[in-house]
C-alpha cells in the first residue's frame, strides 16, 4: 500500500527533478521519480544533446538512477511535465522493472502550477502486449537479471545459511 504521504513525496521528487531538465533544444522539461521496494525514491530529468538522438528521457534517467543504487523492483513511477505521456522506449524500460501492481502517476504541469493534476494509471496498462522479459524466457535464462535487489537476495541467502560461528561450533564438535 502506498500512503498519500509517500505519493506526495514521489510527486514532489518528479516535480523538483523537472526543474533540472537539460532541454535547450526542445524546451520540453520532464521530471520523473521512482519508488522502489525498499521505500526509497530516485529521480531523474531529461538530458538532451546537440546530437539529438543521444537524448535520454526523464523516466529512463530516474530508473537507471535507481538501478545504479541496486534498487530494482519499482512500486510506483511518477512523470511530471506538460501533458506527460511516456514515450514507447520508456514504456518498455519501465515494464522491465514493473509488475502488474506498479502504479504510474502522471503529473500534468500546465503553465499555471495551481492547476497541477495527478492521474493514476499503471505501467502494464500503458504497454499492452509488451515484449515481456519473463514470457520471452530471456530473464529466466539469466538469473542475474531477476527483478529483486541483488543485495536483498544476498541477505536472504545469508539468513538461510548457518552463520560461520555456528558452523565452526559444529565442526569443533565433530573434531572431538
Ligand atoms: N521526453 C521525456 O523526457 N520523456 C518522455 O516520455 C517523452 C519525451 C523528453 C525527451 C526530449 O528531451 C523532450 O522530452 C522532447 O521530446
Amino acid at each position: 500500500m502506498k500512503s498519500p504521504k509517500v505519493i506526495a513525496r514521489l510527486v514532489e521528487a518528479a516535480v523538483s527533478a523537472q526543474k533540472h531538465a537539460y532541454c535547450p533544444y526542445s524546451r520540453f522539461a520532464v521530471g520523473a521519480s521512482v519508488l522502489t521496494e525498499s521505500g526509497r525514491i530516485f529521480a531523474g530529468c531529461n538530458v538532451e544533446n546537440a546530437s539529438y538522438g543521444l537524448t535520454i528521457c526523464a523516466e529512463r534517467a530516474a530508473i537507471f538512477n535507481a538501478i545504479s543504487r541496486n534498487q530494482r523492483g519499482m512500486k510506483a513511477i511518477c512523470i511530471a511535465g506538460r501533458s506527460p505521456k511516456p514515450c514507447g522506449a520508456c514504456r518498455q524500460v519501465m515494464f522491465e522493472f514493473s509488475t502488474k501492481e506498479t502504479a504510474l502517476y502522471l503529473v500534468d504541469l500546465n503553465s499555471n502550477p495551481r492547476r497541477q493534476t495527478v492521474k493514476r494509471t499503471s505501467v502494464h496498462a500503458m504497454l499492452p502486449s509488451a515484449f515481456d522479459p519473463l514470457a520471452s524466457g530471456l530473464l529466466a535464462a539469466n538469473p542475474q537479471n531477476l527483478l529483486r535487489n541483488r543485495a536483498g537476495a544476498a541477505a536472504k541467502r545469508r539468513r538461510r545459511r548457518p552463520s560461520p560461528s555456528k558452523k565452526s561450533k559444529r565442526a569443533r564438535g565433530r573434531r572431538k
